[in-house]
This record gives structure tokens, sequence and C-alpha cells, in this order.
């Protein structure tokens, strides 16, 4: 049996002021200083804006920090945005790289997204890679498809169990209220296991950890990671209230 520390990682997306991310994560902070900090991986992805504040308030207590985006390049003519160096120098370990609203606002290739993971690794940060279909390709039956076409698309050569996360986020679940139900869920997350172990190797594949994401909430946490390939969540709303995203860290199974 291979361990994967599951990952409870927030993706804050675009919100929080510097009081209010002062206020999540002192609560965060307190829970964890009450628990086992080995039973799960804690992590915040606070907006760009945020990261420094909240890298001082996280310091070397077991809560990570993590960015939402980077840019492919190390420095250079990038007006407005931000390198993966520049993360790291922050205290970043991990970034979220290729986000459904990432692919959609900002027309994100697989190929961006492969640069980009590639400037994380020189970085030495975490790459969560998000992938996932949007609801007519599920209804056209796609799904398997799409996501292996993703997987040949945005991952690069390389990439291992410690420096590669993998999120499966299905466009149509993500902030609608609307989680996939579980076989949905483990027969994608297996599907990306299949995909990894015949890219990458069977004992990589069975060592990264692959998160679901979407509408996931303290009342479908407990079933959502139980399944054998969920290894964690992604979770967005549910992310900004510690109550809540507590309860989902505490839904892990023991
Ligand atoms: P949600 O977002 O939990 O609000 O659905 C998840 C995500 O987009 O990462």
């Amino acid at each position: 049996m291979v361990d994967r520390r599951p990952l409870i990682a927030g993706n804050w997306k675009m919100n929080g002021t510097r009081a209010e991310a002062d206020a999540l994560c002192t609560a965060l902070l307190e829970k964890l200083a009450t628990r086992d900090a080995h039973r799960f991986e804690m992590l915040v992805c606070p907006p760009s804006t945020l990261c420094a504040h909240v890298a001082l308030m996280v310091g070397d207590t077991p809560l990570r920090l993590g960015a939402q985006d980077c840019h492919a390049r190390e420095k250079g003519s990038h007006t407005g945005d931000i390198s993966a160096p520049m993360l790291a120098d922050l205290g970043c370990d991990y970034v979220i790289l290729g986000h459904s609203e990432r692919r959609t606002d900002h027309g994100e290739s697989d190929d961006h997204i492969r640069a980009k993971t590639e400037s994380a690794f020189s970085a030495r940060l975490v790459a969560i890679v998000c992938l996932g279909e949007t609801e007519t390709e599920r209804d056209e039956g796609k799904t398997l498809n799409v996501i292996a076409g993703q997987i040949a698309g945005s991952l690069p050569d390389g990439i291992t169990a410690g420096n590669t996360v993998i999120a499966y986020e299905p466009v149509w679940a993500i902030g609608t209220g609307r989680a996939a139900a579980p076989e949905e869920v483990q027969e994608v997350h297996a599907h990306i296991r299949d995909c990894l172990a015949s890219r990458f190797g069977e004992d990589c594949a069975q060592g990264i950890r692959i998160l679901y994401g979407g509408s996931m909430k303290p009342a479908n946490a407990r079933t959502l990671l139980a399944l054998p390939d969920v290894d964690g969540g992604l979770i967005g709303g549910a992310s900004l209230i510690a109550d809540d995203f507590w309860a989902i860290a505490e839904s892990v199974p023991e």
C-alpha cells in the first residue's frame, strides 16, 4: 500500500483582504495546533496580493502556502505577471496551474500549462495541475478522452510524486453546489492513475496525489475522501470559511 498523505488545499480564488486572511489563517492555525498534523497536509492558496502577508503568518507552522498561477518565464517583460521563482522567494511551496477558470478566462492551453509546470519545477515548487471536462463533454461521453488529452498535453516529462499533484475538477461541478457523484469521481481518478502509469511508470502513478475539486463541502467530503483514488481535495468556496474547511480536513479517513 503506497502512502499518499492526503492534501487538503484551499483555493481562495479572487477573494480576500489582509484582515480576512488574518482571520482565516489564525483560525486554521489554532485548529492545526490541536491536531496530529501528520494525518493530512493543509494548504492555502490566496490571491498573489496576499501571498507575502500569509507567508509571514504561516512561517514554519504545518500550514502550507501556495499560489494560484505563475508565468512560464523566470523574469522579464511580462507586465502584471508573477514568476515561479518570485513565488518561491515569498515562501510558497505549491502553485495551482491550469485551473479551468484560467483555461477559460485567460485562454490557457495545455502547452501554456506544460511550460508553467516546467517553470514551477525549476523553482522547486510543487505544481497542482488541474484537469476536468465540461458538462457538454461529459454529456457526449468524452470525459475519459478529454482527461487523457489534458494529461498528455499539460504534463511535462520529469514529473514525480514529489513535484506534482493532480486535481480533477469537472468544470460543471465548480462553484455550482453540484459535486460529481462518488462513482464518477472514482472512475476518473482511476483513469488518471492509469494514464500516469502508462506514461511515467507504475511507481510514479501510485505515488502521485490526485485531488478532487468541485463543490466539495463538509456534507460530501467524507464520502469523496474515502474513495480509493482520491488523495485529498482542492476546495474553493468552502475554503473561505474556516469551520467548513476544517470540517472537510477532519473528514479525511483515519
Ligand atoms: P468550489 O471550487 O469548491 O467552489 O467548487 C473548486 C475549485 O475551483 O478549485
